[in-house]
């Protein structure tokens, strides 16, 4: 970059900020004070109806408080634009009357061959339209009505025909005076190792593609036989095109989306074209790839929520599961997706013409936001019976939420997953009695005995103390099955109280009562000399132990120690899966929190800053920033970083 040294300082000392910005918003006069050089409008970046767009003319800085779109000057025209970064400032100096700057001859080298390119792609436009009127185009035109397209869609698309003919392109281009050189390089014909160039379209229906600014950057070419090796052929990457920064539609959309406030997001051209013939003016479509982190950031320029609507096929649905790996970490506030997914085998164009606009409108009314598909994802045809499942689930939701990189959005996903997960795992309940009828009870919010239960389900109905005392009362009837298990038996985690104290007091007497002729007496007795006889009583007569056929009193010693070996077994397990669990609650717990601390900072930092501003400017307090720090004061009061007790 060449800018001469100060340059950029004097450019921003020349501009009025409000100026630039002025021209794309409308001020809220009567929350703006000019005379402080302090301005309020609806925000330009994200839609909304009340102004918390602020714009501080002296200090030369835009920032919303709704979405948190900031910078300066330069940055607000970049965004707006969407030009680069030396665009921006030639804009900028043009209009401050100063010099514009020279380019550094490399840049300004590649602008030139740009130009250069973008008139050829015009020229073969031009060139498609006119062969589409001919007696050559009768084909395609009779294809295009077939798939209802009215003139006035041809002409707003610039849809045309290239002829079915080896080099007819090339002819019309190089009869123009244009070098051979310029037309390869743009795409539009191919120079085999031997030989000379051929048109690359050939024998289709042509769609122009043209950047946010207009200028024709690539061609899409749908073949009419449906026998055709492919379907669509798309211009090759060129010094003009790059596929993954580029949508159909991009211009128009952008407008459009700013009225509509929305941004559709459809697959192919043919959907954006039925789109816009239904009155949904405001649809893009990535070009033939997966959507790219790029595309992601333009659409989000447009409109803070675009809504993908994927074709009703695995493809479409497989296309929708990835996309939000790759949007979870780029999601900020005022960026966020929503899903259609359309009915089975239908694409935007086919339902419109299916069903009509109402019928598309009412499907984009059932958008889902992202975190549900998320956790479709995560749930669809499995099975969740098992902690190890449970676990495993746990463990891919975690990755996803920890990719999020937004704290303040990470918290809000997190909750929203804490709260399907539960309501996936409570327990069935039963329909109640009530006056009026059967109803059904309430979902209640997750709860201590929620998840007690649930621990019970996956121990198969049994409590964790119930299984203790039923490893406990085995050992005591069978001391020799205890011994060959002693190993497991100290690592057993006990987790009732009064189980552990027998545990502990088995684990001291089983050795001295082995050596007794009657070692299950003996054992009892020495147990009792130290806890009292209570709670042995208690544990050999709790009444699923007294009907156990392999604890009677009576019971074959082998079947004593297979009934102690099973209970460990399952035991360990279950105490494991439920440690894994918790774990599991514990960290999505963290990753809440994590969010909810940065919060309380931030809300505590812009109270402190509007305090701050308040005291500097006390003779005559702005309402904006009384207003303010109000707003803030009453987040502060209600403590919107303590979880909500339900
Ligand atoms: P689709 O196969 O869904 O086509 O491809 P479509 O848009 O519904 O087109 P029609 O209705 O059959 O005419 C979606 C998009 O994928 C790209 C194109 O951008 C297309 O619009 N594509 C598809 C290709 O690039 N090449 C192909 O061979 C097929
Ligand atoms: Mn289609």
């Amino acid at each position: 970059m060449s800018l001469p040294p100060g340059f950029l300082d004097d450019l921003k000392t020349r501009l009025s900020i409000t100026q630039v910005v002025g021209r794309k918003v409308t001020w809220d006069q009567r929350k703006s004070n000019p005379g402080k050089g302090d301005y309020w409008a609806p925000c330009p970046f994200h839609a909304e109806k009340t102004a918390s767009f602020h714009v501080d003319d002296r200090k030369g800085f835009y920032y919303c408080f709704g979405c948190h779109a900031k910078g300066d000057a330069l940055g607000f025209v970049k965004e707006t634009e969407n030009v680069g970064f030396m665009e921006a400032v030639e804009i900028l100096a043009r209009e401050a009357g100063m010099p514009v700057p020279k380019r550094d001859p490399k840049a300004q080298q590649k602008a030139d061959r740009r130009t250069i390119l973008a008139e050829v792609m015009e020229q073969s436009a031009q060139f498609f339209r006119l062969q589409l009127q001919t007696a050559q185009g009768a084909g395609a035109r009779d294809y295009l009505q077939r798939r209802g397209l009215p003139e006035n869609t041809l002409n707003r698309f610039e849809i045309g025909f290239a002829p079915d003919s080896r080099n007819a392109l090339w002819q019309h281009l190089t009869g123009k005076g244009i070098p051979a050189a310029d037309i390869v390089e743009s795409g539009m014909a191919i120079k085999p190792d031997s030989g000379t160039p051929y048109d690359r379209f050939r024998g289709r229906i042509i769609f122009p593609i043209r950047d946010a600014r207009g200028r024709c950057i690539a061609f899409g070419g749908r073949a009419m036989d449906p026998n055709a090796r492919a379907k669509y052929l798309n211009s090759p990457e060129t010094p003009l095109f790059d596929k993954g920064r580029s949508l159909y539609h991009h211009g128009p959309a952008r407008e459009a989306a700013g009225k509509a406030q929305s941004l559709i997001v459809a697959e192919g051209y043919m959907d954006v074209i039925a789109l816009t013939q239904a009155g949904f003016d405001h649809a893009v479509a990535p070009l033939g790839t997966a959507i790219t982190t790029d595309q992601l950031q333009l659409m989000w320029r447009m409109c803070p929520e675009p809504i993908i609507a994927l074709d009703g096929d695995t493809a479409g649905l497989r296309a929708a599961l990835r996309l939000i790996d790759l949007a979870l970490p780029m999601l900020e506030a005022g960026k966020s997706l929503r899903f259609c997914i359309l009915p089975e085998g239908q694409d935007p164009d086919d339902l419109i013409k299916a069903a009509g606009a109402p019928a598309m409108q009412k499907l984009l009314d059932t958008a889902q936001p992202m975190v549900t598909l998320l956790w479709q994802r995560e749930i669809e045809g499995r099975n969740f019976d098992s902690p190890e499942r449970r676990a495993a689930l746990d463990a891919n939701l975690r990755t996803a939420l920890k990719s999020i990189k937004d704290p303040s959005i990470r918290t809000h996903y997190t909750a929203a997953i804490k709260e399907l997960r539960a309501a996936l795992f409570a327990p069935k309940r039963q329909k109640t009695w009530q006056p009026g009828g059967w109803k059904k009870p309430q979902k209640l919010p997750p709860s201590a005995g929620a998840k007690a239960s649930l621990i019970a389900q996956q121990s198969g109905n049994l409590t964790a103390r119930l299984r203790e005392a039923m490893i406990l009362a085995a050992c005591i009837r069978n001391p020799v099955a205890a011994e060959h298990r002693e190993s497991a038996l100290e690592r057993c985690p006990i987790t009732a109280p009064d189980m552990a104290e027998i545990h502990h007091a088995l684990l001291a007497f089983l050795h001295s009562a082995l050596s007794d002729p009657d070692a299950s007496a003996s054992l009892i007795d020495k147990m009792a000399q130290s806890l009292g006889y209570d709670p042995l009583e208690h544990l050999m007569t709790l009444p699923p132990l007294r009907i156990h056929p392999h604890l009677r009193t009576n019971a074959e010693p082998e079947l004593i120690a297979l009934t102690l070996q099973e209970e460990l077994t399952k035991h360990t397990a279950n105490i494991g899966a439920e440690q894994e669990l918790a774990e599991a609650e514990h960290d999505l717990d963290d990753l809440a929190n994590e969010g909810l601390t940065w919060r309380i900072q931030q809300a505590t930092k812009a109270r402190a800053e509007a305090t701050k501003a308040q005291i500097k400017g006390s003779a005559n307090t702005s309402e904006n920033r009384e207003n303010l720090s109000q707003h803030l004061q009453k987040l502060i009061d209600d403590q919107i970083w303590v979880k909500k007790k339900q």
